[in-house]
């Protein structure tokens, strides 16, 4: 199976030049035969508004709006695309991820850990994070600051995921590393898309990445340049939790010593 990450710089509040450079991508990893994309978080609208009324209008609804129609359609010939996007609903704002896989709206996820200002414009996804299975394959999807979360990757994992696929705009410069982590601790395979460039003073990462179930990275882009990186992966391999002779990291679990996690303080 045929893994990319998509890497571009939102235009913040510019959907038609957002959509353009989306499209491109998409472009790429057609010629390349990419069989799951993940593109970065807020895709359709950039990430650093200055009033609701700029997240508002570069809103879509989902599956309705033009990224999605695109999106959808990329994924007719077979195809999976995660997606980063910010979300209108009749209920208020969300910064969500659209899956479409085989020309279906398959699920949107909603981000639950909203970062710094997020929580002025969108409203937190109230939904465990999910899983959904693609040709024989389970993909779970998260969220960018989701990262440093360890639980949302772990109840990922627990869930059956083999492959983790965030859509990101990463500020803070740890996740890339933190993600060799979360698969090294859940054996699973993980491709952050995150987003390059400078929007209203802040700089954001690039360096999308994929990792394996060792924590090794599989490839990783520049923080500079757009465009896509793929890998082939086994997903299967991420069905064994193995990691000596004597220990694997669901089995060995003791989850009653745990609640404390599960507790609200
Ligand atoms: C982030 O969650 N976009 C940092």
């Amino acid at each position: 199976m045929k893994l990319a990450v998509g890497q571009i710089e939102p235009q913040i509040c510019n959907v038609e030049e957002n959509l353009t450079r989306v499209k491109s991508i998409l472009e790429e990893a057609e010629k390349a035969d990419v069989d799951v994309l993940v593109l970065p978080e807020l895709c359709n609208s950039g990430y650093v508004f200055n009033e609701i009324s700029e997240a508002t209008d570069s809103a879509e609804s989902i599956p309705e709006g033009p990224f999605s129609k695109e999106l959808l359609a990329w994924s007719r010939s077979g195809r999976l695309v995660v997606a980063g996007i910010c979300e209108r609903t009749s209920d208020g704002l969300y910064n969500s991820a659209a899956v479409f896989g085989d020309g279906e709206h398959i699920i949107t996820y909603r981000k639950i850990h909203l970062f710094l200002n997020e929580a002025d414009w969108f409203k937190a996804g109230q939904d465990e994070p999910p899983v959904i299975e693609y040709e024989g394959y389970r993909f779970g999807v998260m969220i960018c600051f989701d990262w440093i979360f360890p639980e949302v990757a772990r109840v990922l994992a627990l869930k059956g995921s083999q492959v983790i696929l965030p859509p990101a705009n990463l500020v803070l410069p740890y996740c890339q590393d933190a993600m060799i982590t979360r698969s090294i601790e859940n054996r699973v395979f993980t491709a952050t898309a995150n987003r390059i460039g400078t929007e209203r003073g802040v700089k954001f990462s690039g360096l999308s990445q994929i990792t394996d179930i060792k924590g090794n990275r599989l490839c990783q882009m520049s923080n500079g340049k757009a465009g896509i990186a793929s890998v082939t992966i086994d997903p299967m391999l991420a069905d064994n939790k193995s990691i000596t002779a004597r220990n694997d990291v669901f089995a060995d679990r003791f989850p009653g010593l745990y609640t404390r996690i599960t507790q609200d303080d």
